[in-house]
């Protein structure tokens, strides 16, 4: 819903949809974004803008004073105990219940990207519509239990760089999405612009794309162009929302001003720009390329910890840390006992203690035939004094975490 307000009743993870003045009468870049911290709404207030209008149906709605209930829009942050909350009618399920029907959205999915792909390539229109049953699939998916798409989002052929990546980014942004306490069409929305953030790469040369080395200045350069290729493209998508072009458009933004194409910062990039560009890279450097092996998980989120505070906001960080954990499902970790086991469920309390499957014992080098379970965070029971020693690489024991899901 669309409301006009005073500026004195802003509060961060409101949703501007219209700054109720000319473009050149205000800093931003523009009309409608999220408003990140007290710091903006100054900056709104001291710009002398007195009403603006905000969208409920994307963020936080004006407190409600007649009742001490929370508002449905509420944040993670504001919370500060860790998921945001489901909607009403989605059931957490059990990782093994889930994960079959988690495997039928991951096929169609990717059939659809490949599908989908082949068509604007071909210059037909973009099929929205099976791409937006897709994402609700998913988004379904990650609100019953996200741990499951979480790991099949890992396993993928290096064939298929480019859907098995934009798949697991949109998994990633939804599970994140959900995390911060977006509602859930605006997770819808932004689960769309995840899928088909890299969508303008099918306008740029397979040899540059697909190239074994590193690329040169000039290739880099006309990798870069992606951006402007997929907006067009969404732009001339029928019924595609502004927030999901952005997304495509800006996604390589970084807040310190060193990303493309415009060199935006800090406040100019939204929130949810700025959390796509967290999840995009996190997937890309845990994924294994021709001319260059995957990062771990865990090193991973010590890279982009490491850049919050320039190239990310360091707070939106350790919020993706929180959200998908510092041993993310799919994980394979060695325990202080000797044995090996699969991350199939993070946990909430304590990111250092998920639950493990246990699929090998390293003392005598033998497979488990019957893998069992250990939840770490538990006091008593098989195996739950145990504790996680390190991150382990699954070539090194010859391994599929993946398929122990
Ligand atoms: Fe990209």
């Amino acid at each position: 819903m669309i409301k006009k307000i005073n500026t004195k009743q802003l509060r961060p993870r409101m949703y501007i949809s219209n700054l109720n003045c000319a473009w050149l009468d205000h800093p931003f870049i523009g009309n409608n974004f999220m408003i990140k911290d007290a710091a903006t709404i100054q900056k709104i207030i001291d710009y002398g803008i007195e009403e603006v209008y905000i969208n409920t149906d994307y963020g936080l709605d004006v407190p409600d004073t007649s009742t001490k209930d929370k508002s449905r829009h509420d944040t993670a942050e504001e919370s500060d105990s860790g998921p945001g909350k489901k909607p009403a009618g989605t059931k957490p399920v059990p990782l093994n219940e889930e994960i079959v029907r988690a495997k039928k959205i991951k096929d169609e999915t990717m059939k659809t990207m490949k599908t989908v792909l082949d068509d604007v390539k071909l210059g037909k229109p973009l099929e929205k519509e099976r791409i937006e049953q897709d994402v609700a699939a998913i988004t379904e998916s990650v609100l019953r239990n996200k741990d499951a798409l979480i790991g099949l989002g890992r396993l993928r052929n290096i064939h298929e760089y480019t859907y098995g990546h934009s798949l697991s980014v949109c998994i990633l942004m939804v599970a994140f999405a959900r995390y911060l306490g977006f509602d859930s069409r605006f997770i819808q929305e932004l689960g769309i612009g995840a899928l088909l953030h890299d969508i303008g790469t099918i306008h740029i040369s397979p040899q540059i794309v697909n190239k074994n080395t590193k690329l040169s200045e000039a290739e880099y350069e006309t990798i870069k162009r992606h951006v402007e290729y997929g907006w067009d493209i969404l732009e001339k998508t029928s019924g595609m929302g502004e927030i999901s072009m952005k997304m495509a458009y800006q996604h390589h933004e970084r807040l310190d001003g060193t990303g493309y194409p415009n060199g935006l910062k800090s406040d100019e990039i939204s929130l949810h720009v700025q959390a796509l560009g967290i999840v995009d890279v996190y997937d890309a450097v845990t994924t294994k390329k021709r001319y260059r092996a995957s990062y771990q998980p865990t090193e991973a989120l010590k890279m982009l910890y490491k850049w919050g505070g320039t190239r990310f906001d360091s707070s939106l960080v350790k919020k993706f840390i929180r959200c998908i954990g510092i041993f993310p499902a799919g994980s394979l970790v060695s325990l202080e006992s000797g044995l090996l086991g699969v991350v199939i469920n993070q946990g909430t309390d304590d990111l250092l203690k998920p639950t493990v499957r246990i699929v090998m014992n390293i003392n005598n080098n033998r497979v488990i035939g019957m893998p069992y379970d250990i939840d770490l965070s538990k006091q008593e029971g098989r195996g739950s004094r145990d504790r996680i020693m390190s991150y382990e690489s699954p070539e090194k024991w010859s391994l599929q975490p993946e398929m122990y899901l």
